[in-house]
């Protein structure tokens, strides 16, 4: 079984962050999003990974991931033109799939159950079907898909189940839909699904639907398997589920205090202080994450904040944040539900007039008190 993580893509909707930046490597409890992906692989045994990468921030992911050593993988970095859909990553990453199996992972995406179990059902299905087959048995699956109840499922892919439990049919945001069950970013793929990519076409939106390649896997007779996630999921490309993602991770950290604390500083709860860094006078209130080098001074933390590498909080309270690496906050009476980019820069004026003076890129968002 071999693993595939889907990292290109434009990533409008987390603007202005992506237009220097790949969304994949924004840190939740200030570890990047992708790494999340690649460490649930390695659990699940997968060692041969294809990273989709587009042009753009190519380069800063192969960076920040390295050869894949430390995750104890060995990844193949597969470059993506155009961003020209999911069904298109299958296309370009034919030499590297090879024959295999393999799993498909959307490089934002996170879930909290792990894909051990996952990739277990699906093979053993196959084993048991291929070594030992029963009366009444029909081929292996071709495809394994994850599903979630959500409460739109307009706005996602949608999967048909039928009486017997295969998956009948699958919709791309159906005005009507057939059921609540909503399409997670994690598939299981046998070689097959290379014909399907091959045969569909673009559609409206001018993208190679994966929908539309497991629908047609399904039209064309081979069975699709489903399970119901367990726990939570959540598509990381906009602001509101980051913070929330954010929030779900440090839940589960651990008390861990490497840098420095003055006398005059509490720490409380669960909170990780990396080495390097110095609380001056403040409170961290966990979950919370203080990253190393980063400086707090006469500050209130948390909270849920991940506080970057080498940031700078002084006279400030942040909470529900995350702050990139190198981000300054300063005299802001409260910084709640934000999300604060590399090197950006926050503070109170302290010259007259007052005013809300702005320097912003472009598709920034400020909401002033
Ligand atoms: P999406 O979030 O669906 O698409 P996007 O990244 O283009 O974002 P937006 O809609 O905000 O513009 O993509 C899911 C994941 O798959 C994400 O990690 C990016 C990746 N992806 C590719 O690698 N290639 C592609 O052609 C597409 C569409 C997505």
């Amino acid at each position: 079984m071999k693993g595939l993580i889907l990292s290109g893509g434009a990533g409008t909707r987390l603007r202005p962050i992506t237009h220097t930046s790949a969304k994949q490597l924004v840190p939740i409890a200030n570890k990047p999003i992708l790494f999340y992906g690649i460490e649930d692989m390695a659990r699940a045994g997968i060692t041969e990974i294809g990273i989709i990468v587009s042009p753009h921030t190519g380069a800063e992911i192969r960076e920040a991931v390295g050869d894949g050593s430390r995750f104890g993988v060995d990844v193949t970095w597969i470059e993506q033109a155009e961003p020209l859909g999911l069904a298109h990553c299958v296309l370009i990453a034919r030499d590297f799939l090879g024959d295999d199996d393999f799993v498909m992972y959307l490089g934002d995406n996170m879930l909290e159950q792990d894909l051990v179990d996952f990739v277990a059902r699906f093979q053993a299905e196959r084993a048991r079907r291929e070594t030992l087959p029963l009366e009444g048995d029909v081929a292996p699956a071709a495809a394994q898909i994850l599903l979630a109840r959500v409460d739109d499922p307009s706005s996602f892919g949608v999967a048909e189940i039928g009486p017997d439990g295969e998956v009948v049919a699958l919709v791309e945001k159906p005005t009507d839909p057939p059921s609540d069950l909503a399409l997670v970013g994690v598939y299981i793929f046998d070689p097959t699904i290379h014909e399907a990519v091959r045969s569909i076409r673009p559609s409206a939106r001018g993208e190679l639907e994966i929908t539309d390649a497991i629908q047609w896997l399904i039209t064309h007779g081979h069975r699709v398997r489903h399970e119901v996630l367990e726990g939570w999921w959540i598509d990381t490309g906009k602001k509101d589920p980051l913070l929330e993602c954010n929030r779900l991770v440090l839940d589960t950290i651990e008390r861990r205090v490497e840098g420095s604390v003055d006398d005059a500083s509490v720490i409380d709860g669960r909170v990780v202080v990396e080495p390097g860094a110095k609380i001056v006078a403040s409170t961290v209130r966990g979950p919370a994450v203080i990253g190393a080098d980063a400086v707090v001074e006469r500050s209130h933390i948390g909270p849920y904040t991940s506080v970057g590498e080498a940031c700078c909080v002084r006279d400030s309270e942040v909470d529900d944040s995350v702050l990139l690496a190198g981000a300054r906050v300063s005299h802001i009476s409260r910084l709640t539900d934000s999300l604060v980019g590399r090197d950006a820069e926050v503070r109170r004026a302290d010259h007259r007039p007052r005013a809300t003076r702005v320097m912003l890129g472009d598709h920034s968002l400020v909401e002033v008190e």
